[in-house]
């Protein structure tokens, strides 16, 4: 059920009923400010007391009163200029709840109409490169975006376009071959390349010599030279190895990895057409386009000095040129309607132009950048992972240090009785929770926002937190483990009844899940999720503490353990939307 959807169109209609027009007028529905104003706010009648010249409360009288004898409606007053304040039945509500605890594949959210075919390219980190904190990022959205839009129905791509071509390789050719390690390679590769990476390019800062051969062994291994192709494939493969162990470890797949060396053939080729179709031009022996002089260029981009370069003047082709193959590509061979580029903010100048260039080529998709913050340290500047003899610290060690304190935050709640956790499942809890709480972290916050780096704040059971919500998912399993029932038994015989104030304000705020879920699929915003669920676990720990369940007599036990366990099933499957997973007890 779209609850908000649902009354908009009640209220559409009612606005017709009520002042006699031909067709529906919007509700404008919006959730009110206080619970004690009613649910719900419809402000459609100010619009309209002009067209009509009426005063709007004159117009929210007659609207009123339509809406009042609806079955979803138990009441509905103007109020201030002239809105209406609706005030949902309770027992309309505990009918839908009850709909929703059946329908265990979905619980009461429906799919999309239309499917569309989303790409979704995230993480794509550079290999060879670590993983930074912003490739983190980007793996943990880009994964909750692409787990909401599947759930919603959408047919989805998950590509990781891993940055796995360009000039690093000239030097990391010439620079293995001079102080590689094969030993060193095979057991952490990132690191060896990183290393050799860094004296190779620091070399080739001071020695036009050697710089000229990294050009040199580039250039042959653009051109398919065979010796030089197996030893880019054997750093791709060692690289792949490191970056499959992370994804393991934060659950995340994709469908593609269709990285940069992907598209390079294509890439000629992409250069000539921007040239024949008069888009680009040559300057200095570059290839660009320039924005003053492009007449259809959208309004933000006209002042825009520096052009796009497709191609330099040494012939190599750049980030750019890659990334319009790949949306061709995606257009052509995917049949792809939309992709989302989840990568960092500060990448926002190239995909505006990456997108105005694909207009001009009339390529016909819906392209979105869905930018993100950083990650700042307690000192709030950029968080800078680093131990402390200043060596990197891994995203693999960073994810084994989530293990581990969230190991010893489980540890200390045993031994103070908060916690119960069998010794042989505290690995795998740790698991969850650590990790679920370095997710939760980064998912709880606007993504455009920066955001404070903070292990004490991300692994706690008590405040806004991955672990507090793991907590109140596995309290609700408690509950049915107790009394010796079965979740699902439940969800097929119960049916819910509100009676209690703490049972109406939890299920209502239960019945919006599927608004939820839908805005955040729609703005590409999970922090929308995280946040229905936090204002879950608190409510349904207010009706636990208002509520007996298991003491209640029936027909009050039953609505009260559905209730139960449709909150535990709405948190575990928000969590799951974003990535976060459950355990039952603990
Ligand atoms: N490899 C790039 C980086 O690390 C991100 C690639 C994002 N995707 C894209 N199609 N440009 O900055």
């Amino acid at each position: 059920m779209l609850l908000e959807r649902y009354l908009e169109s009640l209220g559409a209609h009612a606005i017709a009923e009520a002042l006699d027009l031909d067709a529906p007028r919007p509700a404008l529905i919006r959730p009110t400010q206080d619970a004690k104003f009613g649910d719900f706010q419809i402000n459609g009648a100010m619009p309209l007391a002009k067209e009509l010249r009426k005063p709007p409360r004159e117009l929210a009288q007659p609207i009123a009163a339509a809406l009042t004898g609806i079955d979803a409606i138990e009441r509905a007053e103007v109020a201030g200029p002239g809105f209406v304040n609706i005030h949902l039945s309770p027992a309309w509500v505990a009918e839908r709840l009850t709909d929703a605890l059946r329908d265990r594949d979905r619980d009461g959210v429906p799919a999309v109409e239309d499917v569309s075919k989303v790409i979704v390219d995230f993480s794509s980190p550079n290999i060879a490169k670590q993983m930074h904190v912003g490739h983190l990022r980007s793996t943990i959205i880009g994964d909750a975006i692409a787990r909401i839009l599947s759930f919603l129905g959408d047919d989805v791509v998950r590509d990781n376009h891993i940055g796995d071509w360009g000039t690093q390789f000239g030097l990391l050719i010439v620079g293995m071959r001079e102080w590689g390690d094969e030993a060193a390679l095979q057991a952490d590769p990132i690191k060896e390349l990183e290393r050799v990476y860094k004296l190779a390019s620091k070399r080739a800062g001071g020695e036009e010599d050697f710089a000229q051969r990294a050009r040199d062994e580039l250039a042959k291994l653009q051109a398919s030279d065979p010796e030089n192709l197996e030893l880019w494939k054997h750093f791709v493969q060692v690289s792949r190895g490191s970056l499959d162990a992370v994804y393991a470890e934060l659950d995340v797949s994709f469908d593609l990895w269709l990285g940069e060396s992907a598209y390079h053939e294509a890439l000629p080729g992409i250069v000539e057409d921007l040239l024949g179709k008069g888009i680009a031009r040559e300057d200095e022996g570059a290839v660009c386009i320039f924005w003053s002089e492009t007449d259809d260029a959208p309004k933000s981009l006209r002042k825009q000095k520096t052009p796009f370069i497709v191609r330099k003047k040494d012939g190599a082709f750049l980030y750019s040129t890659t990334d319009i193959a790949t949306v061709q590509h995606r257009k052509r061979q995917l049949h792809a309607d939309r992709a989302l580029y989840v990568v960092d903010n500060r990448q926002s100048l190239h995909f505006k132009q990456l997108f105005a260039v694909m207009r001009l080529l009339d390529v016909d998709m819906e392209l979105e950048h869905i930018g993100f913050g950083t990650v700042l340290g307690k000192d709030g500047k950029p968080l800078r992972t680093r131990d402390a003899s200043g060596g990197v610290i891994t995203l693999a060690s960073l994810l084994e240090e989530a293990k581990e304190r969230a190991r010893q935050r489980i540890e200390e709640g045993i031994a103070e009785g908060r916690l119960r956790v069998l010794p042989e499942e505290i690995g795998e809890v740790a698991r969850v929770v650590g990790i679920g709480a370095v997710k939760y972290a980064d998912l709880r916050q606007n993504r455009l926002s920066d955001y404070q780096f903070d292990w004490d704040k991300m692994i706690s059971f008590q405040g806004n937190a991955g672990p507090y919500l793991q907590y109140a998912y596995a309290r609700c399993a408690s509950i049915f483990a107790k009394g010796g029932l079965e979740m699902d038994a439940i969800a097929e015989s119960a049916s819910i009844r509100l009676d209690a104030p703490a049972e109406q304000t939890l299920g209502k705020h239960l019945l919006r899940f599927g608004d939820v879920v839908y805005q955040a699929g729609a703005t590409s915003q999970p922090h929308l999720i995280c946040e229905h669920i936090y204002e879950l676990a608190r409510a349904f720990n207010g009706f636990y503490a208002e509520c007996p369940v298991l003491d209640a007599d029936e027909p009050t036990r039953a609505s009260r353990l559905g209730l139960t366990a449709l909150s535990a099933r709405q948190i575990r499957r928000g969590l799951g939307l974003v990535g976060i997973g459950v355990v039952d007890r603990m």
